[in-house]
């Protein structure tokens, strides 16, 4: 039923300010921007590979995007699945006593959408959405290849993933983490005290497809950074709240 991760959804404080590290330094083409009164937000979807980031700017702080960042700060905050049916996979979770926020499709940024949630998926707030047209992929510096949730209990949340969804586990040389395939991109859920004790939505990881360019955009913009042997990770004060991590090859 689910073809890829559509987007994963970050929270800014401001696009423009947004736009200057995302869309200027990464390099990541700007698709779509509107503003969408229902859902409380302005929100943008840039190009990043497979998959799009989305991003929400609050058009007050008494949405629950306007709540989210006053209780969070900017940060990643949903996922977004695609399914060729947003209507029928709704109905289907909703017959299986999933809980849900929509129970029906409405109009959002990627399409028509519908969210989870949170507590059907593991404290994970997640989107189903079904695009207007056939996904023609655009050309990006950046792909998007891995989501890292933390978790309480890696197994437990892995499973209640392939069970809502139907994904498959990709083998991995033990450990106590669980990859699993979405599309051309995976889900990786880790023990959430490897990761500050987080349990939700806690990094990004993705491939550049020039490393070297990649490197002299952030060093001319003086992003903050942790700087590796073929792969960088930018601080969350330097990406709006979040961890991304971005390698020259992704080892599977
Ligand atoms: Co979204």
């Amino acid at each position: 039923m689910i073809r890829r991760i559509h987007h994963v959804g970050i929270v800014v404080k401001r696009l423009t300010d947004a736009y200057v590290f995302y869309r200027d330094v990464l390099g990541l083409p700007l698709l779509r921007e509107a503003e969408i009164p229902e859902q409380g937000v302005k929100a943008a979807l840039l190009a990043a590979g497979d998959s799009e980031i989305e991003l929400l700017e609050p058009l007050g702080p008494t949405t629950p995007v306007g709540r989210f960042l006053a209780r969070r700060g900017e940060g990643l905050h949903h996922l977004c699945f695609e399914t060729p049916d947003v209507g029928g996979s709704l109905a289907s979770l909703g017959t299986r006593g999933v809980e849900l926020i929509d129970t029906t499709p409405r109009a959002g940024l990627a399409g028509r959408i519908g969210f989870l949630h949170p507590r059907a998926c593991s404290g994970v707030l997640v989107e189903l959405a079904t695009p207007p047209a056939l996904h023609d992929e655009h050309p990006s510096p950046l792909r998007l290849k891995r989501l890292v949730i933390g978790a309480d209990d890696v197994k437990q949340t892995a499973g209640l993933f392939q069970g809502l969804f139907g994904f498959q586990e990709v083998a991995m040389n033990g450990g106590p983490r669980t990859m699993l395939a979405v599309g051309r991109g995976a889900l990786l859920v880790v023990p959430a005290h490897e990761v500050g004790g987080t349990a939700g939505l806690v990094a990004l990881s993705c491939v550049a497809e020039d490393f070297f360019a990649l490197t002299a955009a952030l060093r001319k913009a003086g992003t903050p950074r942790l700087d590796g042997t073929g792969e960088v990770t930018v601080e969350p004060e330097g990406s709006h709240g979040v961890h991304l991590h971005i390698s020259r090859y992704m080892f599977p």
